[in-house]
């Protein structure tokens, strides 16, 4: 099974990064492509690793992607003190949703690393790569005190996305924005979830910008929500450009 028609490298106008370096950085830290089948992580901050299974075969959702391993990286050091997010994040157990999980590493290492309690969604072919992920985990996931569940989300459906319901404290996203045609199911999700429930809710996106036209899912998204950038990571070798974090909020009505 592929999913050839979200491949980000179809022939897109003004590819700024090389697709060849869009894998994931190695444990090492460089850049290379990782053929692996397993990946693991050193989870510093719970002095634990957690391991990764990828079916690169399959296709996109499958493999890890530079932006999750810039989301790990934010788990795995201070995350829960940067000050944009701490409030989301305090004083209780903090209940997460990860939109376009591909693997499953971001929704995992949150759990591991937070002791939180999150669920990892995708498209329905891709859970049972997820499911297996998890289950892989299961006892990092216990011995810190964290949960995941996996529930199918596709972008905008209006089905899942109330059967997932609105209890958040925050979503999570990495590498999610690469396909035009997924700008507005994927807005229509966050208006849900972060304008139409009881809670205040953020989005913490990682996106490693490569085609100029994703500016219209920024401009798009400003309209509604206050985004702001609260990490960089330098630039992936070959290229020009990093990843970048970026929190969405509603807007706050007293402006
Ligand atoms: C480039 S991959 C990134 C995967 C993962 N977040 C990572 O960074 O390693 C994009 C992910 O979005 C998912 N996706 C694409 N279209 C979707 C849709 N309409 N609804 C939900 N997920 C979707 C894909 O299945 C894939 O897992």
């Amino acid at each position: 099974m592929t999913d050839q028609s979200n491949n980000p490298h179809d022939g897109e106008d003004s590819d700024e990064v090389n697709p060849f370096t869009m894998l994931l950085r190695s444990e090492e830290g460089n850049n290379e492509s990782v053929p692996l089948q397993n990946q693991l992580y050193n989870l510093q901050s719970i002095q634990s690793a957690i391991s990764i299974r990828q079916l690169p075969s399959q296709g996109l959702s499958f493999q890890l992607w530079p932006a999750a391993a810039t989301l790990v990286n934010l788990l795995d050091g201070r995350f829960h003190l940067h000050p944009s997010l701490s409030a989301f994040l305090a004083g209780k157990r903090v209940r997460i949703l990860e939109l376009g999980s591909g693997t499953g590493v971001v929704g995992i290492a949150a759990a591991a690393t937070l002791g939180a309690s999150v669920t990892v969604t995708d498209l329905p072919h891709v859970l049972p790569n997820i499911q297996f992920n998890v289950d892989l985990n299961s006892g990092v996931l216990e011995n810190n005190g964290g949960a995941v569940d996996v529930a199918a989300l596709s972008w905008g459906e209006m089905k899942d996305m109330e059967a997932i319901g609105r209890e958040y404290d925050l979503l999570l996203g990495s590498d999610v924005v690469y396909h035009d045609h997924l700008y507005d199911p994927l807005l229509k999700t966050l208006r849900f979830f972060l304008l139409g429930g009881e809670r205040k809710t953020a989005f913490v996106m990682a996106h490693l910008r490569r085609w100029k036209k994703e500016s219209a899912f920024f401009k798009k998204a400003k309209k509604v929500f206050d985004v702001e950038i609260i990490h960089n990571d330098p630039p992936l070798d070959g290229s020009r450009i990093g990843v970048a974090v970026y929190l969405f909020v509603a807007k706050s009505i007293d402006k």
